[in-house]
């Protein structure tokens, strides 16, 4: 699996300089953990990855690159906060939306193909709610939704899944048991994770970073030990979690602040 590294990246809105100079490289078959406060440049050093930050008013420096020499478009696959279920479609219309929009045989047919149907399902059983391939969204949960979400961004089998908060809107418990799921689907991909929550990187993440200041910059990385999913009664765990939160608190506090790096290993 190949690495992607973001060199010299820069970006702003107008006048607004999100970030400038950034170096990232993001291990092939790893997850990459970002963490950050509100506002801080996120969803936007994700969009920089994706190639979704073109705008009159935007200007951007730096490149990306992928190990393998080929470009990134059309190697990746997108997971946000928002389910974007279409509210019309059922479960297995919304699984293989990705699909029916690029198949030439479905708008002639309007039907799916046996094997994409079977894949569908496939990937309904791996995320736990195959009995509710026919229900509509509002029919579900927040929970269940999500799983209809992480269904979608498999059926798609890119190497590269880039997730913005994709667990923020649910509780704790489900969140926890959306996380299990994710690592264990998502083995081998090179996954970049935007999160709010200390705890979920730290379980997920290969390499934990925070982005912070203005321009926003990158702490050092820090490497959780032990393999993902971590678990919850891992002391060292629990201790990363604890510096974690008063880091995130601090750096909240004095915006604008100078960044320390690597003052949490
Ligand atoms: N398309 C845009 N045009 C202008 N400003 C934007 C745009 N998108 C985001 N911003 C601004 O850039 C900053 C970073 O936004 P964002 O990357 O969404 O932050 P985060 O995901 O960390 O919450 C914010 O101040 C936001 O208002
Ligand atoms: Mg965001």
């Amino acid at each position: 699996m190949f690495d992607i590294s973001l060199r010299n990246a820069g970006l702003a809105y107008g006048d607004n300089q999100i970030f400038r100079n950034l170096n990232l490289t993001l291990e092939g078959g790893r997850w990459t953990c970002l963490l950050g406060g509100s506002g801080v440049g996120k969803t936007t050093l994700l969009r920089m990855i994706a190639g979704l930050t073109s705008g009159r008013s935007i200007r951007t420096q730096g490149e990306v690159v992928c190990g393998d020499g080929l470009p990134l478009q059309g190697r990746i696959a997108w997971m946000s906060q928002e389910d974007s279920l279409l509210p019309w479609a059922d479960v297995m219309d919304n699984v293989t939306v990705g699909h029916r929009l690029r198949s030439r045989s479905w708008f002639r047919k309007k039907k799916l193909d046996t094997e994409v149907k079977e894949q569908a399902l496939t990937v309904l059983e791996q995320v736990g709610i195959v009995d509710k391939a026919c229900e509509l969204p509002q029919n579900l949960s927040g929970g269940q939704r999500q799983r209809v979400a992480l269904a979608r961004t498999l059926m798609e089998d890119r190497p590269v899944v880039l997730m913005d908060e994709p667990f923020a809107a649910v509780d704790a418990i489900t969140r926890l048991d959306l996380q299990d799921l994710s690592c264990q689907l998502l083995t081998d991909r090179t996954v970049l994770l935007i999160t709010h929550d200390p705890l979920e990187a730290l379980r997920l993440g290969h390499h934990v970073y925070h982005l912070r200041g203005k321009p926003a910059e990158l702490t050092d990385a820090i490497i959780p030990p032990g393999q993902t999913p971590r678990s919850l009664d891992n002391e060292k765990l629990m201790m990363l979690q604890g510096k974690l939160l008063d880091r995130l608190r601090h750096s909240e506090h004095d915006e604008g602040s100078r960044v320390h790096k690597g003052d949490i290993q």
